[in-house]
């Protein structure tokens, strides 16, 4: 029986059981939590329509790509690069992931923790009578006290943990696949109850109206971090689970429903959060605490405000969950085939070393201030070393290790499944990989990190 042949590896039973889970590991805080604040940071709508274009021409290529590696060589971020290309130094690229897991699940984990704890004020009433001021001070309060945003740390890298021990079919497809219909579920309810609110109008105007004049070298430099951050590319996530994939899988397909899921709610979440901001006259800059402040407040205000905070703290902590669970595998898949621990060990150890690194994150916030470098402490560093420096970079890496240094061949034989689907647009997509891809980030890292002069802080 296939079960028993102790060399299989394990992975994904289903189509639907991939897409679920690759679209689970996208969507995520990056969504509900990030991308509100960095539209509203950035601008609004032309910052939307980078991002836009950034995520088709970019983001899925390079996605496709992760892919694709993964399937070929099935093997973790790491050794995919040792086996499809033995003795050259392409397996950086896993190292960097590797590293780049470290540092998402430390400062993830510490606003997941936020989340968990939200959770718990909404079902407690505690938002109630409370004014913008009184919110302000109760996140500020509880996000530097220490020990309790802690403790809701370690309890959501227990459930993160929780869901890989019992591996890929039996944990991860298993909770994405019961998890992802509540959460489309919900963020579809609170659009509803944010668009009829009075004055919705206006937000939905900045979220949609381009201003060009916004549009900097930073900005665009946001944009292409997001847009790596949000879909999850860039560090290997999508190669491990990509090695999950099947070979009847039509991966073209998959890299289309996962970014178009990743699109949607990232634009819904847009529409949920920026009609009530703007209906509550409230500035939609209010940067990483937007929706920890500016939301429980609106959700004070409005009729049915009790059930509705419920509903949107568990939308993030859902969505926070099956994302978290991709980037610990990343790390388990590493330690239990190129260290050959079992499973079960590797994914405890991966979660205490990381969880060490994620506790002085979150002191970071508070406690221990001491740990910055200028005004950027360590939470601000991991976010953005990880999120606008190596996931750009690791993309980039990808895209010219499937461009240049993967025969055509292999690479088409891998999206057509041995010549048994059709896929048109093979050409268009390796002209893309060689050519636009590398450049556009190139360029993009280049601008956004001050080279050529247009950086505009
Ligand atoms: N994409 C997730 C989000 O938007 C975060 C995430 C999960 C991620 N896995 C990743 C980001 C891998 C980069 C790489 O919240």
């Amino acid at each position: 029986m296939a079960q028993l042949n102790p060399n299989l590896r394990d992975g994904f039973g289903s189509k639907l059981g991939v897409i679920a889970a690759a679209a689970g590991s996208a969507v995520g805080l990056g969504n509900i939590w990030r991308f509100p604040y960095v539209v509203g940071q950035n601008g609004g709508g032309a910052f939307l329509l980078v991002y836009l274009l950034f995520i088709l021409v970019i983001g899925v290529p390079v996605m496709l790509s992760e892919f694709v590696v993964g399937r070929r060589s099935q093997r973790n971020a790491l050794g995919a690069f040792k086996k499809l290309a033995p003795g050259t130094y392409w397996h950086v690229i896993g190292i960097m992931g590797i590293g780049a897991a470290f540092f998402i699940l430390s400062f993830y984990t510490t606003v997941s923790g936020w989340t968990l704890e939200y959770l718990v004020f909404s079902l407690s009433s505690s938002f109630e009578g409370k004014d913008k001021e009184e919110l302000n001070v109760m996140f500020e309060q509880f996000r530097m006290s220490g020990l309790k945003p802690l403790i809701y740390q370690m309890i959501f890298m227990f459930f993160t943990a929780f869901i890989v021990f019992k591996g890929v079919k039996n944990g991860i497809e298993k909770y994405t696949k019961l998890l992802m219909p509540a959460l489309l579920l919900i963020i579809v309810v609170l659009c509803v109850r944010a668009v009829t609110l009075p004055g919705a109008g206006q937000g939905l105007v900045f979220l949609f109206k381009p201003d060009f004049m916004k549009i900097t070298g930073d900005v665009v430099l946001q944009a292409l971090g997001q847009a790596f951050f949000s879909l999850s590319i860039g560090m290997g996530a999508l190669i491990t689970y990509g090695s999950y994939i099947n070979s009847e899988n039509n991966l073209s397909n998959s890299a289309f429903s996962v970014t178009l899921t990743d699109t949607l709610v990232a634009v819904l979440a847009g529409v949920a959060i920026f009609p009530a901001v703007f209906a509550f006259g409230i500035q939609p800059e209010a940067g990483p605490g937007l929706v920890f402040i500016t939301l429980p407040m609106i959700f004070e205000q409005m009729a049915g405000g009790y059930f509705f905070s419920l509903i949107f703290f568990l939308l993030l902590v859902i969505a926070a969950l099956t994302s978290t669970i991709s980037v610990l595998e990343v790390v388990v898949a590493y330690v239990s085939e190129e260290l050959g621990m079992n499973r079960k060990k590797a994914t405890v150890l991966s979660a205490i070393s990381i969880s060490v690194l994620g506790i002085f994150c979150t002191l970071s916030q508070g406690p221990m201030p001491e740990i910055h470098i200028g005004n950027r402490n360590l939470f601000d560093i991991l976010e953005f070393v990880s999120a606008n420096i190596m996931l750009p970079l690791g993309g980039l890496l990808i895209v010219l290790f499937v461009g240049w240094y993967m025969k055509k061949d292999e690479v088409f034989d891998e999206i057509s499944n041995k010549n048994k689907l059709k896929v048109r647009f093979k050409w268009l997509y390796l002209y893309i990989i060689k050519f636009v891809a590398p450049v556009a980030i190139a360029l993009v890292f280049l601008n956004g990190l001050g080279f050529f002069g247009a950086f505009s802080n």
